[in-house]
């Protein structure tokens, strides 16, 4: 039966997860007052699962550090990104989580993972998305010459970074700044707008667009 007084995040990454720290740090063990459409009073966010596709990662030691539930999927020793995706989705709802939280996960997801988490699968971008999609966002804002880039948290679909847009928050690129100077400040950004969604969402404020449609309604 789905525990109403616990809002429940997995949360998936491959690499350093300072974001996920940053969601330890400022949610897990959280109260949360949720009016919104759930109607379920206060909660109690947690971090109730840690995925992560390559070993060695620090996020691993992050989550053992703090004490919560993790799992290692090696992305190699899978046959195919299905069965991969669909050995991450087991463990996912055997945790149940009410939010999947894609935090510096370097992989696309199989369609059959998404079918499992509907409007559940956010994800964070290093750039005001549309622009700039793909692993290299930041060098490339710099290489273009653009004046503000930032930060994207959004639905995650089947495209590179093409789900639909819940927040963002702009970050100025200032003159002489190099991808490692641009980098620093886009993670400070990230490290503030991330846990923000994830508390907007578990208080009910954030509402999926309908179909055809990609607005996402906040409050
Ligand atoms: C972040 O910049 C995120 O936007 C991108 O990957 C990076 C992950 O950083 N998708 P970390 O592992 O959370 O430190």
């Amino acid at each position: 039966m789905e525990d109403k007084k616990t809002f429940k995040l997995a949360v998936l990454a491959s690499g350093n997860g300072s974001n996920l720290q940053a969601i330890i740090d400022q949610l897990h063990g959280q109260r949360v007052e949720s009016g919104g459409v759930s109607g379920a009073g206060e909660r109690i966010i947690e971090v109730s699962l840690v995925v992560c596709n390559s070993p060695g990662a620090r996020a691993i030691a992050r989550a053992q550090e703090a004490g919560i539930d993790y799992v290692v999927i090696p992305s190699v020793d899978c046959e195919s990104l299905e069965q991969h995706d669909l050995q991450m989705a087991e463990a996912i709802q055997k945790s149940g989580a009410d939010l999947v939280v894609l935090a510096g996960y370097m992989r696309l997801l199989h369609p059959s993972f998404l079918d499992a988490f509907p409007n559940k699968v956010i994800n964070l971008h290093p750039a005001l998305l549309p622009a700039f999609p793909g692993t290299t966002s930041i060098a490339d804002a710099v290489e273009y010459g653009v004046k503000v880039t930032g930060v994207t948290v959004h639905y995650v679909d089947e495209g590179v970074d093409t789900g639909c847009v819940i927040a963002q928050q702009p970050v100025p690129v200032e003159e002489g700044d190099t991808a490692d100077t641009l980098a620093a400040r886009i993670h400070a950004a990230e490290h503030e707008l991330l846990p923000r969604v994830i508390r907007m969402i578990a208080a009910g404020k954030v509402t999926p667009p309908p179909a055809g449609s990609r607005k996402v309604r906040t409050e």
